[in-house]
């Protein structure tokens, strides 16, 4: 199977490029599913569908053609399916804290809820193998970025701290009982959280894996989408996610002869070229801003074959693999692909079993294989788009090389 996520900042043409990609896969004979991840859905819209169609499906994917189909979650029919545990304790707690009910409810719907929701459904999708391909239209960067780093943080979370904070509830509950009004969570909370873990097992993975999932982030040329894409490709890469196309949207084609637009050309060309400089060697998919927006199949259609050409949207356009592990003189290297950004915005802390990357609000924890915590010293260094950690002075005195 294979997981196409379009990313970018808002407006760019996320939504149309990804289901214009979608049209073109199926056309090409993959069985094609297209999710929204944005909370906002648009699908249905960018389809012209009827909503009525779409809402008698509570959430579920569409037949909108042949091999094609497109998901729109309804955060209220996941929590019927998923959440209904966790959602009763949160919501619990709200109303104990003297909120009235409809406010509890809508508060106890917790940020992330719906992205694990997502997370759930591409990860049995992949199980079942429903899909040849599943096209991701994500939300805008904050979100976006949000998404891809629920797994490894939820992994995490799960390693380190789920375990330990059952059990401790499970000794203060009988107590804290006693002395407060607000519920401790039950052990059917908890229950029903290692359900919704053990049916998230894999994803992280999936999502990592060059060869399953590709990110194709969506430009227009501009400066500041330019600016924010770069950030985008950063933290991408941070989460291990590999890169495969930049689509330049919205190009001002030849065609247009007229004067008034002659500074928007001049611009445009200026900060093409910007943009081949920053991404490559990732490939640009160039696609020109059309007579008037890209709305229902058949124009949707037409703007997948404007991107695609004679290519299946499907191939990988760019392989790469953002981490690598490297043993060489003694010393154990992790090198990771972090463009556009200097060594001094990167934190650094080692713990004994793994390593924490902090760029900004968004960190990353590296597990690291068992023999490298032997390792005395840690430092980083850039080399070009590539932060190296240096792992070296094994404690034993014994150097590999
Ligand atoms: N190449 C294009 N030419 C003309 N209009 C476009 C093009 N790409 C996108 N649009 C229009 O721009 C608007 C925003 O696109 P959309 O796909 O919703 O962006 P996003 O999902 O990134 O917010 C929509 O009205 C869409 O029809
Ligand atoms: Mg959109």
């Amino acid at each position: 199977m294979r997981i196409i996520m379009f990313a970018g900042k808002g407006g760019v043409g996320k939504t149309s490029v990804a289901s214009a990609t979608g049209i073109r896969a199926a056309e090409m004979g993959h069985r094609t599913l297209i999710m929204s991840l944005d909370i906002a859905h648009s699908l249905s819209d960018i389809f012209a569908l009827d909503k009525g169609l779409v809402d008698q499906n509570k959430g579920m994917p569409v037949k909108i053609e042949d091999r094609l189909w497109i998901q729109e979650l309804d955060i209220q029919e996941e929590i019927q399916r998923n959440w209904k545990d966790v959602y009763k304790y949160i919501a619990a707690v709200f109303k104990k804290t003297g909120f009235d009910e409809i406010l509890a409810e809508e508060l106890a719907v917790l940020p992330g809820m719906e992205e694990v929701s997502s997370l759930l459904y591409i990860n049995r999708y992949m199980q079942e193998g429903d899909f040849d391909v599943i096209i991701l239209d994500c939300a805008p960067t904050g979100e976006s970025l949000r998404f891809i780093s629920i797994p490894s943080t939820l992994e995490w979370y799960i390693r380190k701290i789920f375990k330990i904070q059952r059990r401790l509830v499970s000794y203060i509950r009988p107590v804290a009982r006693r002395f407060y009004d607000v519920p401790l969570p039950e052990d059917d909370y908890f229950e029903a959280l290692q359900n919704l873990f053990e049916r998230l097992e894999g994803i992280d993975t999936i999502l990592t894996d060059p060869g399953i999932t590709t990110v194709r982030l969506v430009v227009n040329p501009e400066k500041i989408v330019l600016k924010e894409t770069q950030r985008i490709f950063l933290y991408f890469s941070l989460y291990k996610m590999c890169i495969d196309a930049i689509v330049m949207n919205r190009i001002l084609p030849p065609s247009i002869e007229e004067k008034y637009f002659d500074d928007w050309k001049e611009s445009q060309r200026r900060y093409l070229k910007l943009a081949e400089e920053y991404f490559s060697p990732v490939p640009i998919l160039p696609v020109n801003l059309l007579q008037s927006e890209p709305l229902g199949k058949r124009n949707l259609a037409k703007l997948g074959a404007d991107i695609y050409g004679e290519h299946d949207p499907t191939q990988h356009f760019y392989h790469d693999q953002p981490y690598e592990f490297q043993q060489r003189n003694g010393q154990f290297i992790i090198r990771i692909k972090l463009p556009f950004i200097s060594k001094e915005t990167i934190e650094l802390n080692r713990l004994p079993e793994e390593v924490v990357v902090r760029v900004g609000e968004f960190k990353k924890h590296i597990l690291l294989p068992r023999h490298v915590s032997a390792y005395k010293d840690v430092k980083a260094k850039m080399d070009g788009s590539y932060l190296d950690i240096i792992f070296g002075g094994k404690k034993d005195g014994k150097e590999e090389s």
